[in-house]
């Protein structure tokens, strides 16, 4: 049992089998050839994305950065040198999977330029998306080129990793903010909330 959960690959693939025991047990194998069932998977790959991104964000904003003071100097490396690199690896590119299984979504659903153009009906996801994308640019045109100075995996000047891991965080700041209407407008659409 603890060889089985040793492995993150085998307690993916794990997770991967309940669901096909839950599609079996349920008899949805017949659905697939519907596009409502399609639909659903799509919706269900983007809330597994979104959980990704997003978890990695509140980490990074609940867990470590308050955490950094509190933490000895020589012990710090092992945050700036093992864990942030990998964390952010596994943040920008749940953040690139959220973003693409979105809009196959909203394709798949027939909006997504009327979503994007944010008319009536379709203003809720609209201006989610919207939200959603602007955190997608931040993460991948501002974030992750600064957390590279900060983190020294690109060499700067001392005082560039400073400005870098400024405006890194302040970033990350303002995707936390962000996320915080985006997921309502993301659950509004389709739950009566707006
Ligand atoms: C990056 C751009 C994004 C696009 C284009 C997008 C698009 C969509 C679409 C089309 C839906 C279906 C709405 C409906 O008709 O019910 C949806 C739902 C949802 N999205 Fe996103 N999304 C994006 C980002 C995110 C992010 C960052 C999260 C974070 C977790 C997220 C979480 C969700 C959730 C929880 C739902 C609700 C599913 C439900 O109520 O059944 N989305 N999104």
């Amino acid at each position: 049992m603890a060889a089985f959960f040793s492995s993150l690959n085998r307690t993916i693939l794990a997770g991967i089998v309940i669901v096909l025991v839950m599609i079996g047990v349920a008899g949805t194998f017949n659905s697939f050839g519907q596009m409502g069932y399609w639909q659903f998977f799509m919706r269900w790959l983007h809330i597994l994305s979104g959980v990704m991104w997003i978890g990695l964000l509140w980490y990074f904003n609940f867990v470590q950065t308050p955490s950094m003071p509190k933490i000895p100097d020589e012990q710090k490396p092992a945050i700036g040198k093992v864990i942030a690199p990998t964390a952010l690896f596994w943040f920008r590119w749940g953040a690139m999977s959220t973003l693409i299984t979105g809009a196959l979504l909203a394709w798949m659903n027939g909006y997504l330029l009327q979503a994007l153009s944010l008319q009536k009906p379709f203003t809720p996801i609209g201006v989610g998306a919207w939200l959603a994308i602007v955190m997608w640019f931040n993460v991948w045109f501002i974030i992750w080129p600064n957390q590279k100075k900060a983190l020294g995996i690109v060499t700067v000047t001392p005082e560039e990793k400073a400005a870098a891991a400024k405006l890194a965080g302040m970033t990350s700041r303002i995707n936390t903010m962000l996320s915080i209407p985006m997921l309502y407008c993301m659950a509004a659409q389709s739950h009566g909330g707006f």
